[in-house]
């Protein structure tokens, strides 16, 4: 069994870690798991350096290599690349139950004709405390619906719709959501480095 170390505060990622990776042979565990209490500043203006500044953060207090993920939502009609690196803050800022933050969104798009969204997930793979940080990117792109769904899922899940696939990643199962979801992306971009750099 492989292991891997999350750097996240949020069972939900977790989660969504764990159920990827159980299938391929991994364990995930998240800092709880370790008793490990860290909580850097994330101050990068990028997803991959927040991502890096709680790889780091983590790794400085573990002896394993681990990885971190800084995620978001970026909603056309709220802004470019808003909010973005600031999704988690942007929340808090209208209500600690995202349901509430959800219907503010749809209530700002009222009018807006462009209803496109998009979200990022940036995966820092820190394997030494002083290695070179690798990135694993992945995208998912969508809209924001007109009127708020189902429970499934986490945070912004409720209020998006995913394009391609035609999910409301609300009602959709969690092996739909995970089988195209920005994580997932970014994840399999990871796997696909560790099972190349396996076979050399
Ligand atoms: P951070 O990466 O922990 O700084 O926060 C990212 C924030 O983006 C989360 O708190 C969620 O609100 C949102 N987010 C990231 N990924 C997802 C997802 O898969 N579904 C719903 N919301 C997400």
């Amino acid at each position: 069994m492989k292991k891997i170390l999350l750097a996240t505060h949020n069972e939900n990622k977790l989660r969504e870690y764990q159920e990827i990776l159980a299938p391929l042979g991994y364990e995930v565990y998240g800092d709880k798991d370790f008793g490990i209490s860290y909580d850097p500043e994330e101050n990068g203006t990028t997803y991959a350096e927040n991502a890096y500044i709680k790889a780091k953060a983590l790794r400085k207090l573990v002896n394993m290599p681990v990885i971190a993920d800084d995620s978001g939502i970026e909603i056309k009609a709220l802004g470019e690349h808003f909010p973005g690196i600031h999704t988690s803050r942007y929340a808090s800022s209208i209500s600690s139950d995202y349901r509430v933050v959800g219907q503010h969104i749809i209530d700002l798009l009222k009018d807006a004709s462009d209803r496109s969204a998009e979200y990022h997930c940036c995966i820092c793979l820190l394997e030494e405390e002083d290695a070179t940080p690798l990135y694993f990117e992945g995208v998912c792109r969508g809209h924001i619906l007109e009127k708020i769904g189902g429970y499934h899922g986490f945070g912004y899940d409720p209020i998006f719709h995913y394009d391609e696939g035609n999910l409301d990643f609300g009602d959709c199962s969690e092996e739909e959501k995970n089988a195209i979801s920005h994580r997932s992306r970014a994840l399999q971009k990871l796997l696909h480095y560790l099972a190349l750099r396996q076979g050399q």
